[in-house]
């Protein structure tokens, strides 16, 4: 059997895992000084979770979860019986309703101890039609931050946000954050009737999907991806012209933030986001090119009610999350170089057979005082292992023959420059870091 990785997922190959683990480690940098912390959920949580805290509505949740089964699980249901709550698991579909799952469950906000920041990298699993930047299995970088309910919370969390992108190269100009309010409980409902309403009195020019959408959540009409119905959503009630006192004081304080951290964002009054769990402010990175449809690498907003739906106390919330592969296609498109190869520093080859032994206790001093080092385990020749080296841009090779050990020697080259030296075999760490330094000077 030939076996090949299931639709829409990709291997992370070394070159990609290295740009992975970069873009992890620069959000963990960033996201730090502004005092966050890591955490890691499961990669499978009880679907109900994901029914209350993300909305059964949603298309993440309807259409898109890929539920598992345990063996005993699958047996029970061909048998026709009911699974219990804590047999219907679902891999997560993104990671805020397990972040908040786990903040309730281990209590992570001791009592005055408000707020608790958190973030995370990992695989999220959506059941979606692959396409070019739509896979099934992606990756992303996220925070949440569970307790803080003034609108300079919201701020921060932008200004952070595009901090990662600026640090990670993408230009400014290249993309655009937009920005809008979807209100609270207080004015929301009555939004959604008036969505609902104008769904009824356009229902001949829209899909069947949004008509349906009208009785169940109507504001996903919003994200429908039907041209036609786009351009009647685009006619339809602002939630701008319909929020109450409170949520438009939220939401113009957040911008007066923004406005002072010169942030640029794009009011948009119709992005509503794909998730249920959103109050008050709602944003997304769309890249200006090259991305195609699918140009949000990111998104996010506050869920004051997520917790609740949960089943914890009423604490408010905020968070994104990016998107790793599209942020990365966005940073290749702006021509950012993101990996610069292996970081192999020494190679040393083997002249003959005879040595094999000493090779063996060279490598092992050199990666004991902390180099990366590698040999030829497959007895090439001297040429064809020199010529591997150049090609992995290795910057300095070792090479051990038989005639230089009799003196204690062996042989080190500089790969920029091409210099050979003779050097003490007890010498190898400290002549090996000397010649990397001047390299690198
Ligand atoms: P989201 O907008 O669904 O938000 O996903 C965030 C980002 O993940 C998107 O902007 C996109 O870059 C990436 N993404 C989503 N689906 C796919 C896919 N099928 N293939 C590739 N990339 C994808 C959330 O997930 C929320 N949890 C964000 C959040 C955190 N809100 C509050 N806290």
């Amino acid at each position: 059997m030939s076996s090949k990785a299931p639709r829409g997922t990709v291997d992370l190959l070394p070159s990609a895992a290295r740009t992975w683990r970069y873009l992890s480690q620069t959000a963990y940098e960033v996201f730090s000084t502004y005092g966050y912390e890591p955490i890691e959920t499961p990669m499978f949580e009880q679907t109900d979770l994901f029914v209350h805290g993300i909305g059964e509505a949603t298309d993440v949740v309807g259409k898109e979860m890929f539920s598992v089964l345990s063996k005993n699980a699958y047996e029970k249901i061909m048998a026709g019986e009911q699974l219990k709550a804590d047999q219907r698991l679902s891999l997560r579909p993104e990671g805020t309703a397990s972040v908040v799952r786990a903040v309730r469950e281990h209590n992570l906000i001791p009592q005055g101890g408000a707020p608790v920041k958190l973030m995370y990298a990992g695989s999220m699993f959506r059941c979606e039609r692959p396409q070019k930047g739509r896979l099934r299995e992606f990756h992303q970088l996220g925070a949440e931050c569970l307790g803080a309910i003034e609108p300079s919370a919201d701020a921060e969390l932008i200004v952070m946000l595009m901090r990662f992108f600026e640090c990670c190269g993408l230009p400014r100009t290249s993309v655009t954050l937009l920005l809008n309010s979807m209100g609270d409980d207080a004015c929301r409902p009555a939004y959604r009737e008036s969505i609902r309403t104008y769904i009824h009195e356009n229902s001949a020019d829209l899909c069947e999907e949004c008509n349906r959408r009208a009785e169940t959540n109507p504001l996903r009409a919003f994200d429908c991806k039907n041209p036609a119905c786009h351009a009647v959503m685009e006619k339809a009630p602002k939630i701008s012209d319909a929020l109450c006192d409170d949520c438009r004081t939220h939401y113009e304080t957040v911008k007066k933030y923004l406005d002072i951290a010169g942030i640029d964002y794009v009011e948009d009054p119709r992005l509503v986001r794909g998730l249920d769990y959103y109050t008050h402010t709602v944003f997304e990175v769309q890249v200006k090119d090259g991305l195609g449809s699918q140009n949000a690498i990111g998104g996010g907003g506050r869920y004051d009610k997520l917790m609740e739906a949960v089943g914890g106390n009423p604490t408010p919330g905020l968070g994104f999350a990016i998107g790793f592969e599209r942020t990365v296609m966005a940073l290749e498109a702006a021509g950012v170089e993101l990996d610069s190869g292996s970081n192999l520093e020494v190679y040393v080859a083997t002249v003959d057979d005879t040595v094999r032994t000493e090779v063996f206790t060279v490598l092992q001093s050199l990666r004991d005082a902390g180099f990366s080092a590698d040999c030829d385990h497959q007895a090439r020749s001297l040429k064809s292992q020199l010529k591997l080296a150049g090609k992995a841009q290795v910057p300095c090779v070792l090479i051990v023959g038989p005639e230089e050990l009799l003196s204690g020697e062996v042989t080190l080259r500089d790969m920029n420059t091409h210099i050979e030296q003779r050097i003490a075999l007890h010498d190898v760490p400290a002549e090996v870091r000397s010649l990397l330094g001047t390299q690198t000077a």
